[in-house]
């Protein structure tokens, strides 16, 4: 047991305390982020006079070489340590000796976790980011390659209007888009440096925050020591956000999931990105998209579990929030690999144009332009929806499609139908017409592709 705080204490840590109680198990991967943090420190605390050149010097070196063995694996981080803040503190002080002890001058691990959290989470939003931006850039792709690829559109899971696969895979890159602001916009509200709060009341040594905190990248210090030691909302924004991400993640998959079945086959899902059974030799499974799906929940639980968690703390820091870093890694780690592997099974799939374009002839997907077509040759609206009803009625009656209908069959259903109908309900022209912006009309599909290359350019 290697612990920071032994001097009051007249009995030994039981060792089930101890193990309950450590926390080196999986914030080492707070690593990286504790010596740099502690670097930025010691800086300061030179710059202030409260170390002297020679001892900062000594405490920079000491804690650079401790990142390069535990890099080079020459050091090992072991459960030996509590936490590990103690960890890198001990080795130090076994390094440089009684400089070494000098380097928690005027900080608390309560300051000190609230930072290393802080640096990580920053981190993390960066990386989540330029996945987005990877997968954002393949969905484009595919926006561009099928302006006019012809597909039906749905409400309820029924075929609603014809569409185009740029319009429907427009809307994924919409909701990515607003993941990737929501990103900034986290790392914007976080990136306030808490060091040199202390324990929850600032110190009484004359620290520089405002020098710490640029020089760790941070806009300004926080403005509220007791609650810069218990302020986790960063980490429930971006499991928030993260959730949203894993949210859009699952409806898509759900829909590859739905379009590669065997009844739709508007997809095929590539060898490499899907997996076959042991017992039945045909199936060709779509496991990436169904496993995204499924992991959603362990994203929304991570939330779930650090707002609870969070909820009946009193000001300021309690070791309840320790709890902070299990799920959030999880979550973390899920959500990034989930984007990796969604945007590798996206960029290698295969679209059966034709058999989206052959599935929109069908069903009455043109039956709203068939209403449309009427009320332009003056029937009131209201009135030519209960035609095109009826019409539909009759179609199914023959197993026809609307535009399968002879002129003569039209007019039997109302006299308004002329042989300009076909082209005026034709696939092409249904989603030509929709020039709104943000409709699937060519032009306007074009005009939005172009505005968003240049906002990803810029995000
Ligand atoms: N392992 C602790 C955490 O993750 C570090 C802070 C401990 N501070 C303390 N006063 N016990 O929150």
């Amino acid at each position: 047991m290697a612990q920071l705080w032994g001097g009051r204490f007249t009995k030994e840590t039981d060792q089930l305390v101890y193990d309950f109680n450590a926390s080196i198990s999986f914030d080492k991967r707070l690593f990286k982020e504790d010596i740099e943090g502690s670097i930025a420190h010691v800086v300061m605390l030179e710059k202030q006079g409260i170390l002297t050149c020679e001892e900062k010097d000594a405490i920079v070196k000491g804690l650079s070489e401790i990142r390069s063995d535990v890099e080079e694996g020459k050091l090992v981080i072991t459960h030996e340590y509590e936490d590990i803040h103690s960890f890198v503190e001990a080795n130090l002080i076994d390094r440089i000796g009684e400089a070494g002890k000098k380097l928690h001058t005027g900080r608390s691990r309560n300051d000190q976790v609230a930072l290393d959290m802080k640096l990580h989470i920053r981190g993390e939003v960066v990386q989540v980011s330029e996945r987005l931006q990877e997968l954002l850039s393949t969905i484009l792709n595919i926006m561009e390659q099928n302006i006019n690829t012809y597909m039906p559109g749905f409400t309820h899971l029924q075929k609603a209007q014809p569409t185009t696969l740029a319009h429907h895979m427009g809307a994924y890159f919409e909701m990515f888009k607003r993941d990737v602001l929501r990103m900034q916009d986290i790392y914007k509200r976080m990136n306030y440096c808490p060091l040199g709060s202390g324990a929850f009341a600032g110190t009484t040594y004359p620290l520089d925050r405002a020098y710490t905190a640029s020089l760790l990248g941070f806009e300004g210090p926080t403005l509220n020591s007791m609650d810069s030691v218990a302020d986790r909302d960063y980490v429930i924004e971006f499991l928030s956000a993260l959730s949203t991400v894993m949210m859009h993640l699952s409806r898509f998959s759900e829909e590859i999931i739905i379009w590669n079945s065997n009844e739709y086959r508007f997809v095929e899902i590539d060898d490499a990105f899907s997996t076959g059974s042991s017992i039945m030799p045909q199936k060709k499974n779509p496991d990436i998209a169904e496993l995204v799906r499924g992991k959603t929940g362990r994203v929304y639980g991570a939330l779930v579990s650090i707002l609870t968690t969070m909820k009946g703390i009193p000001l300021a820091y309690n070791k309840d929030m320790q709890e902070d870093k299990e799920v959030t890694f999880d979550a973390v780690d899920t959500v990034k690999d989930c984007l990796v592997l969604f945007d590798g099974m996206l960029k290698t799939i295969r679209f059966n144009n034709a058999i989206m374009e052959k599935s929109a002839m069908k069903g009455f997907t043109n039956a709203t332009d068939a209403a449309d077509y009427l009320v332009n040759k003056g029937v009131p609206f209201r009135d030519a929806h209960g035609i095109i009803g009826q019409l539909v009625l009759y179609c199914i009656e023959k197993n026809k499609a609307i535009d399968e209908l002879a002129i003569e069959e039209l007019k039997t259903i109302s006299p308004v139908f002329e042989s300009d109908v076909y082209d005026a309900i034709s696939l092409k022209t249904c989603v030509e017409k929709r020039l709104t912006i943000g409709a699937p009309g060519q032009k306007v599909m074009e005009e939005v592709i172009a505005m968003n290359k240049k906002i990803l350019a810029e995000l």
